[in-house]
């Protein structure tokens, strides 16, 4: 059976507080909406709606063409919204998955589950349910003495009996898109909040005859809809320990789980071992056996086999295998390190390519240079790149010795093997083995302190 998906996210989100539409406020690494279309298309919808109001233009921007999006002028409630993807859904021959944008934590399983039961059951709408300690809030589940669902009861409309009932609608469906559109144009908005209610297509379709069931949720926490950013960091927890989870099972060593935030975009091979305070984001990926953290942060970037990074920012950028990097290191983005390259305490790296087992050891800037392989930087060596206006190249080739403290003023060239001797100012290129030197000679001023001991 064909299965399509309708995202509700007309919403303004007023209590997030925000310029942003709600559904586009990032969890585990992207916009909520993400998270619910991702789950709609694994779970196999093959053709995914998304309705957006506040914020259109923005939510838009987003889907892309990923999903249709129809638009909701006015926010008239639920059953208005689902309405809206009628022209795109009408004559759809399957099922329809309705879902609310602000409900990041849905996993395809569960979505999986709903369809098989309501296909199973030959319903033709089913309720995903859950049962909460405190259902203040939803909208509660009425069934007959039978236990058949008899209709939906929102907290502003129902009796003190009806909201003692702790099994509550999580505001997630399956439809038969068949009499779907039909059935939604008879709901009406007389109600405590005048809106139309999407739970009240329960009612008709029981007085049609229909069958209506409701399929329960095993884990109350996926269904969570965020409505403010302190849910939205609850909802964040939870995403971030499910990625943990999977990185433990697919062997990767987390030393403390509450302080290491992987996204679920992040890729980590076995036998990494991740540090305390350590941060992976974006399309980080990070091959085998590496040790990453503490304190670490690595966006974007692709860390090769056995790397070592303590203590570090890198952005954007290649790391190839073996290389170590840190303590309070800053790779900034744009940077290619080949196999073996260190990159140690206190050194700023910037959109520049190292060849193997080159090393800058100690307190340097390095910003747009080309340094060959098995180059020994000194301590305190800068490349001089930007000369007010523009940024010039520093060129090292292979094998070359800087010494310590020096100054390269770009552009420059260091030839092969070269040498330059610590303290020097370089401002013209060194040919291949020569010795490189421009400092001051030092003279000493013989018993210039007479009268000290
Ligand atoms: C809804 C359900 C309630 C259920 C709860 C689960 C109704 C009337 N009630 O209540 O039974 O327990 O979800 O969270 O449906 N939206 C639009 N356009 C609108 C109104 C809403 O796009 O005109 C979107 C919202 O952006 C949101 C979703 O629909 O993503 C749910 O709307 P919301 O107002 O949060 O419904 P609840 O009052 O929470
Ligand atoms: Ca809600």
């Amino acid at each position: 059976m064909r299965l399509a998906a309708v995202i509700l996210a007309a919403g303004k989100g007023t209590r997030m507080k925000s310029k942003l539409p709600k559904v586009l406020h990032q969890v585990g690494g992207k916009p909520m909406l993400g998270h619910v279309l991702g789950a709609a298309s694994e779970a196999g919808a093959e053709k995914l709606v998304v309705v957006a109001g506040y914020g259109r233009d923005e939510v838009e921007s987003f889907v892309d063409d990923v999903a249709e999006v129809v638009l909701q002028e006015q926010q008239l409630g639920t059953a208005h919204a689902l309405m809206q993807s009628a022209s795109a859904l009408r004559s759809f021959p399957g099922h329809v998955l309705v879902l609310c944008g602000d409900t990041p934590l849905i996993t395809p399983e569960t979505l999986s589950k709903l369809v098989n039961y309501h296909e199973g059951n030959k319903a033709s709408a089913t309720v995903l349910t859950a049962n909460m300690q405190d259902p203040t809030g939803y909208g509660r589940i009425i069934r007959d003495e039978q236990g058949r669902v008899k209709r939906i009861v929102e907290q502003k409309d129902g009796s003190a009996e009806e909201l003692a009932v702790k099994e509550i609608n999580t505001g997630l469906y399956c439809f038969s898109a068949s009499g779907l559109f039909e059935a939604i144009e008879q709901i009406s908005s007389e109600n405590a909040q005048g809106e139309y209610y999407l739970p009240d297509i329960i009612e008709i379709y029981n007085r049609q005859g229909k069958i209506v069931t409701a399929c329960a949720c095993d884990d109350s926490a996926e269904i969570m809809g965020i409505n403010n950013r302190k849910q939205l960091a609850v909802a964040e927890k939870e995403l971030r320990g499910r990625v943990l989870d999977r990185l433990m099972f697919d062997g990767v060593t987390i030393v403390d789980p509450d302080s290491t935030y992987v996204d679920s975009t992040v890729s980590v091979e076995t036998d990494t071992v991740l540090y305390p305070g350590t941060m992976l984001e974006g399309s980080t990926q990070i091959t085998s056996g590496s040790q990453i953290g503490p304190n670490t942060r690595i966006v974007n970037s692709e860390v090769g086999a056995n790397c070592k990074v303590q203590y570090s920012v890198v952005m954007d950028s290649v790391l190839g295998p073996e290389c170590y990097v840190g303590p309070y290191a800053y790779i900034r983005p744009g940077c290619r390190l080949a196999a073996g390259v260190k990159i140690g305490d206190f050194v700023e790296v910037k959109k520049s390519q190292l060849g193997s087992g080159s090393k800058v050891p100690h307190l340097s800037y390095i910003g747009d240079a080309i340094i060959g392989n098995g180059v020994n930087v000194g301590a305190g060596t800068i490349t001089c790149n930007y000369d007010g206006k523009e940024k010039h190249v520093t060129i090292i080739n292979d094998g070359a010795f800087i010494g310590s403290n020096t100054n390269l003023v770009a552009p420059v060239k260091v030839g092969e093997g070269a040498l330059i001797a610590a303290g020097s100012t370089i401002t013209k290129d060194v040919p291949e083995r020569a010795l490189g030197v421009a400092r001051a000679r030092q003279s000493n001023k013989e018993n210039w302190r007479k009268n000290t001991k």
